[in-house]
């Protein structure tokens, strides 16, 4: 099982340089009550971002893959080199958590998305690019001011 969750902008904004572009306390609550303690896969500046925001605090997860095309190593997370065939043979209830270019690349394998919608504009530079929601049903949406959370789930 395959689950990609990600917040965005009315624009498809995901980040701000290496950072998220906003600060709404509810989602991050969102976020960690469902990754917590879970097995996640990001990339490596979604690594070194979330590195920063938790200090010398351990990462929330219960395992951590971190995709890179680079030889790096990393003290608390298992390096991926070849992102599509890790998906591909994934067996495990996997949480991809970011960025940009990990959402891309794991969107055709996703079984469940979870996505915020950040109901204004924020400035950044980091756009999540248009994709199609054909292929899901939204299964549960909740609505939150400036924010609702969505739902879907890949069509048998
Ligand atoms: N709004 C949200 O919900 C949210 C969540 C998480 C992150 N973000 C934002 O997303 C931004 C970061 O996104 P990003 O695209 O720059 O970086 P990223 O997705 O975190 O990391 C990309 C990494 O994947 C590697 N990679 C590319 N293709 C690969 C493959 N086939 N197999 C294995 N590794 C592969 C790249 O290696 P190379 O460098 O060698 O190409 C790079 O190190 C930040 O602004 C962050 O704040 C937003």
């Amino acid at each position: 099982m395959i689950s990609l969750i990600w917040a965005m902008d009315e624009n498809r904004l995901i980040g701000a340089k290496d950072r998220l572009p906003w600060h709404y306390p509810l989602d991050l609550k969102y976020f960690q009550s469902l990754t917590k303690n879970q097995v996640v896969v990001m990339g490596h500046e979604t690594y070194l971002s979330l590195k920063g925001y938790y200090k010398s605090k351990p990462l929330p997860f219960s395992k951590i893959y971190v995709a890179n095309l680079n030889d790096y190593t990393y003290d608390d997370a298992i390096l991926v080199k070849d992102f599509i065939t890790f998906l591909k043979n994934n067996k495990e209830n996997l949480w991809v958590i970011g960025g940009k270019t990990i959402y891309e690349l794991a969107l055709p394998y996703a079984n469940t998305l979870y996505i915020t919608y950040i109901l204004n504009r924020h400035e950044g530079d980091i756009y999540i690019k248009p994709f199609s929601l054909d292929n899901y049903i939204l299964t549960n949406k909740l609505i939150e001011p400036s924010l609702i959370f969505a739902k879907y789930e890949r069509k048998e």
